[in-house]
Order: C-alpha cells, then sequence, then structure tokens
C-alpha cells in the first residue's frame, strides 16, 4: 500500500510547503525590481493562470495516474524511454538550484543567528544611508563568512534527510507557514505606513508598458515555474500521494493562489521601503534586496529584535522544507538508479555541495565578483540556466506527453476523479496542455535569443 497524506488540509499544505519558500520571500522582489516593478507583476500573474496552473494539474495527474516518482510515472502509464529522459533534465535542474539555494539558506541562517544575538542591529546609525546595506554586502563580501552558513544549512539538511525527522519539519512547517503568512500582513500594515509607501506601491502596481520585453517576460516565466516548483517532478511525487478523491483542479488552484499571494505581499512590503529607505543603486538591487530592505522595516517596529527573530526563523524553516524537497530529487535518483543505500544517496547527492555552493557563495564576493559569464555572476548563470531554460524546457515535454501521448482518456480521468466528478475546465486546459502552452513556452524561450 502506497502511503496517502491524511487529510485535505495536509496534502495542500504539504504542497504549499514546497512551494512556498525562499522563490516568494527572497527572489520574487529582487526579479521585481530588476524588471520593471509592475509590468514584470502582471507578466508573472499571467504566466501563474495560463501556463503555472495547467502545468501543474498536469504533473498532478501524472503523479496520481502514475503512482511513482517522476521517472516511474512515466513508465507505469507505458511512456517509453525518451520520456522518462526528461527527468534527468529535472534532476540537473534541481541540482544546479541547490547549490545557489543553499547560499541563500545560508545567508538567512547567518541573519537569524545575528538576530537573536542582536549583533544585526549592533551600531546601526539611522543618519547613514542605507546601513544594513553596508552590513549585507560586507557579509557576502566575505566568501568565507558566507561559507561557513552555507555549511551549517547543508549540516541541517543532511541531518534531516538521514535521521528522517522530515515527517517532523513537514509538521512543524504547517503551523510555521500560516504563522509566516500572518507576520507578512503584518509587515505589510507597517510598510503601507511608511512616508514614501505610496511610490513603492505605484512601481509595484501601475505597469509601464514599455518595459516588456522578452528576457523580462522569460524571467516572469521563470520566476512562475521556480516559485510553484514546477518542472522538477516534485509535484509528480507529492500527487502520488494523493487520495482518488483530491480534485486535482481545484488544489492546483489553491497552491497556486496562497503562493502567488505570498508572493504579492513580499512586493508590498519591500518597495514601499526601497523607496522611503531610498534603497535603490549599485549594490543595493539583486540578491540582497530582502536581507537590506526588511531590517529597516523591524527598526521601524517597537520590539524589532523579536519581529526580526520570528521572521528569519519562519524564513529558514520554509527554506528547509524546500531544500529537502529539491534534495530528495537527487536522492531519489541516485537510490533507484544506481541501487544506493539511503545513506549513501543522501551523502553521494550533499557532499559535493560543499565544493558547489561554496564555488556560489564566493562568486557573490569581493575577490571573485567580476568573474562573468554573459555579465552575470557563477551564481547567477546557474540559477538562469536551472530557472530560466531547464524548468521551461522540462514543462513544454511534459505538456507534450500529457496532452498528446499519454494513454487515451488519461488526463479527463484524473480531472473528473474517474468520473465522480465533473470537470468544468477539462476542455479548457486539454487545450492549454496541447496547445498553448508548448506553443508559448517555446516562443518565450526563442524570443529571447533571437
Ligand atoms: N518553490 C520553492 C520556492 O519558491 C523552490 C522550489 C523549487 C522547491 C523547485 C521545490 C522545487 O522557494
Amino acid at each position: 500500500m502506497k502511503a496517502k497524506f491524511g487529510s485535505k488540509i495536509g496534502l495542500v499544505a504539504a504542497t504549499v510547503g514546497s512551494a512556498v519558500g525562499l522563490g516568494n520571500i527572497w527572489r520574487f522582489p529582487a526579479e521585481a525590481q530588476a524588471n520593471g516593478g509592475a509590468a514584470f507583476l502582471l507578466l508573472y500573474i499571467a504566466c501563474v493562470f495560463l501556463l503555472g496552473i495547467p502545468v501543474m494539474v498536469s504533473e498532478f495527474a501524472l503523479g496520481r495516474g502514475g503512482q511513482s516518482d517522476a521517472v516511474g510515472s512515466f513508465k507505469n502509464l507505458g511512456a517509453s524511454k525518451p520520456w522518462w529522459s526528461v527527468g534527468a533534465l529535472a534532476v540537473l535542474a534541481s541540482y544546479m538550484i541547490l547549490c545557489f539555494y543553499m547560499v541563500v539558506a545560508g545567508w538567512t541562517f547567518e541573519y537569524l543567528w545575528q538576530s537573536i544575538t542582536g549583533s544585526l542591529y549592533d551600531g546601526i546609525d539611522s543618519a547613514t544611508s542605507a546601513p544594513f546595506a553596508a552590513k549585507m554586502n560586507g557579509f557576502i563580501a566575505d566568501g568565507w563568512n558566507a561559507s561557513i552558513n552555507t555549511y551549517i544549512v547543508l549540516a541541517l539538511n543532511i541531518g534531516i534527510l538521514l535521521f528522517g525527522v522530515r515527517k517532523g519539519i513537514e509538521r512543524l512547517s504547517n503551523i510555521m507557514m500560516p504563522l509566516l503568512f500572518i507576520l507578512l500582513l503584518v509587515f505589510c500594515g507597517v510598510a503601507l505606513t511608511l512616508d514614501r509607501a505610496s511610490d513603492g506601491v505605484e512601481f509595484f502596481l501601475n505597469p509601464d508598458f514599455s518595459k516588456i520585453t522578452p528576457r523580462v517576460a522569460l524571467n516572469a516565466l521563470g520566476q512562475a515555474f521556480f516559485s510553484l516548483s514546477l518542472g522538477m517532478g516534485i509535484l509528480i511525487t507529492y500527487a502520488s500521494y494523493y487520495p482518488p478523491t483530491t480534485i486535482l483542479t481545484r488544489t492546483a488552484l489553491t497552491v497556486s493562489l496562497l503562493d502567488m499571494l505570498v508572493a504579492i505581499l513580499m512586493g508590498m512590503i519591500i518597495f514601499p521601503a526601497v523607496m522611503t529607505f531610498n534603497l535603490t543603486g549599485e549594490g543595493l538591487e539583486g540578491a540582497s534586496l530582502v536581507f537590506i530592505t526588511l531590517p529597516e522595516v523591524f527598526t521601524h517596529m517597537p520590539g524589532t529584535q523579536l519581529w526580526s527573530i520570528l521572521f528569519f526563523l519562519l524564513l529558514m524553516v520554509a527554506a528547509l522544507t524546500s531544500t529537502i524537497s529539491i534534495s530528495e530529487v537527487s536522492i531519489a535518483f541516485l537510490q533507484d538508479r544506481f541501487k544506493l543505500s539511503r545513506v549513501k544517496a543522501v551523502l553521494m547527492a550533499m557532499l559535493p555541495l560543499i565544493l558547489f555552493s561554496t564555488i556560489c557563495a564566493y562568486s557573490q564576493s569581493d575577490s571573485f565578483s567580476d568573474i562573468r559569464i554573459a555579465g552575470m555572476t557563477i551564481f547567477d548563470t546557474l540559477d538562469f540556466l536551472a530557472t530560466n531554460i531547464c524548468l521551461p524546457i522540462g514543462s513544454i515535454f511534459l505538456c507534450i506527453y500529457v496532452g498528446w501521448f499519454a494513454p487515451k482518456g488519461f488526463l479527463y480521468r484524473e480531472l473528473t476523479n474517474d468520473g465522480d466528478v465533473t470537470s468544468h475546465v477539462f476542455n479548457v486546459l486539454l487545450f492549454i496542455v496541447r496547445y498553448v502552452a508548448p506553443i508559448l513556452i517555446g516562443l518565450i524561450l526563442i524570443g529571447v535569443f533571437i
């Protein structure tokens, strides 16, 4: 008997737990800022609805219909070899994501630690401009310091993956995720009362259509897929645990809306703060944005340190539930393909990350940040290749398989729970999965290179 999720809330919460992570809180605001604010938001929302949700439904259908992991589900449905080799791309993408995700999780750990000891707020003089930028930039400038934190997070991951306290972590996250949500609402309330909040809201919500370029569209697509955990087979695996009564379209909608809401809340917190504290310009944008802006917001709240500890603690848990689900892709691959024991597979997947994440951490530091590939640091290059290239390509093949090659009537059976419920959106979804998604994702990808 295959394990099943115990309750409806549990299965939605677990899927949301994988989706909500650093992608929403750290990556989304940085991408929105770099890609023109509201114009990016608009494209991102369009990508979530038009492409993200249909791809998610396809992954769910594949997993629940195939009753196995990413590769096994394809096989169980009778797919021939080239189809399940799409799984190889997923393994590659997930590993590339792990390399830089671990580094950001390491930054989060450092900020949690500095919040607890109070050193984050020591010697902060509000007369100097952007004091937290100086702190953050000083921190990542020192590649060794950033690496040490990454190792701590890596060790935490290995511990959880080896000792199987995953269930505990997931239970923890079921409590902490709603708490994170409430916390963000509070911060949003505070951010919106800042002096220049309206300028921030304007940047985030009032689109300047001239900012839309093929590259911005690709970035929005990548962000949507990254944030929804698509294209990596994780949702296939999760859905294989869904009971036959789960309504897949409704679950996909709930997960996507919650995930999007967290991202939008973050935008409503970050951009008022960016405008009020004048946090734009060289060294203030990009990967460090959240770590520079949020402490500013906390200093404007009574009980600064407490809010700071709470936030970075919750962010750490959100990051862990995501790193664990991403790591599982490579670990399951090693276990199944090479018949390795759990311990060996965990160590073989995780130990090389010591080297790779060190490279990523150092690539953001002072000594190596001028090593660039097409203008990007190694960290950003890995992110770009995995998020903007591998995830969309994987999703195209997934849609083509589900839309055209899966057993006849398969998608219909999954969407209607074998005829138990009616699916009003079946025809629309099938149309998107067959035509719109492969063509549109393909065009967006090609658009960047011509
Ligand atoms: N969706 C997660 C986030 O937003 C990251 C992730 C990607 C997790 C892919 C699993 C798979 O942080």
